[in-house]
């Protein structure tokens, strides 16, 4: 027996993903409905071989529904999720509405799966921000052996973490640059993005870093330790798909370059591709529709006591997003439903 999952923003970057993702891992599902805004009503979605007909969240009933995995914004989803979560349907969020909620488990799978108990308090579970994801995964291995004190991180982020009007703005934008007269203006973006790079993601804060930079800080601590500081500087780039990070690590205790490799290669969701040759590292085209984590660059930093600097790569749709709500599903599936 399987479950009754619902995909709420099917036509979506991350909802078609979401769909790949449980085909792929052959989630047990009895039932499936895609679901997206009234202008998407009978629009198709690929799930594995077959064909869904996307159907009107506004109307759906999420009665008797086992799991919804949510990926609409967080207005959307402060208006739907409660009444799923109501209905007895356990919702996985990927907007940013309930991560710092403290009834709510903010949840990767690798790095705090115990903490899905909480799931209770309001039926619904948080998926953290697509830099934090990939970050965690590879914080948490080197945290559990040499206690990390800061972390210093500067990301490198794809237009796919925008949603797919960014991914057209890329395009047309790089189309335009070609065709006299054909130039195509920000829109999304507040200045071009096309063979260019801009210092903001999310909306600016009082003391000067913006939302994004303040998740990555508020995530971290709520997911690995809330001792851990944290300082990011959110970069987006042009590239589709793939967030990279590089990251420097101030730890407690030392931590030799190659003992940290060894346990990066140990490490769940994490590749290491680590060569100090040409192209013996990953960049973000090589992850695109990968489940991994991949690290690379991992060098002692011998401008601080026990540094270690490191570069992280992952598909930000994939453990940035689908992937890991999925994951969240499997474990919530295998130790709290358990029907499949
Ligand atoms: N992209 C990433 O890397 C990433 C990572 C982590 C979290 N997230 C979060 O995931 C969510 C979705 O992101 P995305 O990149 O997939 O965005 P997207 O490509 O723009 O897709 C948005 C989806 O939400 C649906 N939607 C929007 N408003 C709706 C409404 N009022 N009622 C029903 N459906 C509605 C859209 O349906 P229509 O097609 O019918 O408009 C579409 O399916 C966002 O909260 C985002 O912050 C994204």
């Amino acid at each position: 027996m399987g479950y009754k999952v619902a995909v709420v923003g099917a036509t979506g970057n991350v909802g078609r993903e979401m769909l790949n993702i449980l085909a792929e891992r052959q989630f047990p599902v009895d039932e499936i409905a895609a679901l997206a805004s009234r202008r998407s009503l009978g629009s198709e979605c690929s799930f594995g071989d077959k064909t869904l007909k996307t159907l009107d969240l506004d109307t759906f009933d999420f009665t008797g529904w086992d799991i919804a995995l949510f990926a609409i914004g967080s207005d959307a989803t402060k208006q739907y999720a409660p009444k799923a979560a109501k209905a007895g349907c356990v919702v996985i969020d990927n907007s940013s509405l309930y991560r710092y909620d403290p009834d709510v488990p903010l949840i990767v799978p690798e790095v705090n799966a115990d903490a899905i108990t909480g799931y209770s308090k309001k039926n619904i579970i948080a998926n953290p921000n697509c830099s934090t994801a990939q970050m965690v995964v590879a914080l948490k291995p080197l945290h559990d052996r040499a206690r990390i004190k800061r972390v210093v991180v500067s990301t490198y982020q794809s237009v796919s973490g925008s949603g797919k009007d960014a991914m057209d703005e890329l395009w047309n934008q790089t189309k335009g640059m070609y065709v006299p007269g054909q130039e195509v203006e920000p829109s999304v973006y507040p200045k071009q993005i096309a063979f260019n790079v801009i210092p903001h993601i999310d909306v600016f804060l009082d003391d000067g870093s913006t939302k994004e930079e303040w998740k990555m800080v508020a995530e971290t601590k709520k997911i690995v330790d809330p001792k851990i500081k944290v300082t990011a500087t959110c970069v987006r780039v042009p590239v589709f798909v793939g967030h990279s990070e590089a990251i420097n690590i101030e730890f407690e205790e030392f931590l030799d370059e190659d003992e940290a490799r060894d346990i990066l290669r140990e490490a769940p969701g994490v590749m290491v591709v680590d060569k100090r040759e040409n192209g013996g590292y990953v960049t973000p085209v090589e992850c695109v529709g990968d489940f991994a984590t991949f690290i690379s660059r991992i060098r002692q930093d011998s401008t601080i006591e026990n540094g270690l600097n490191i570069w992280v790569v992952s598909d930000n749709l994939r453990k940035g997003a689908a992937l890991n709500a999925v994951q969240i599903a499997e474990v919530l599936g295998q130790r709290v439903l358990k029907k499949g």
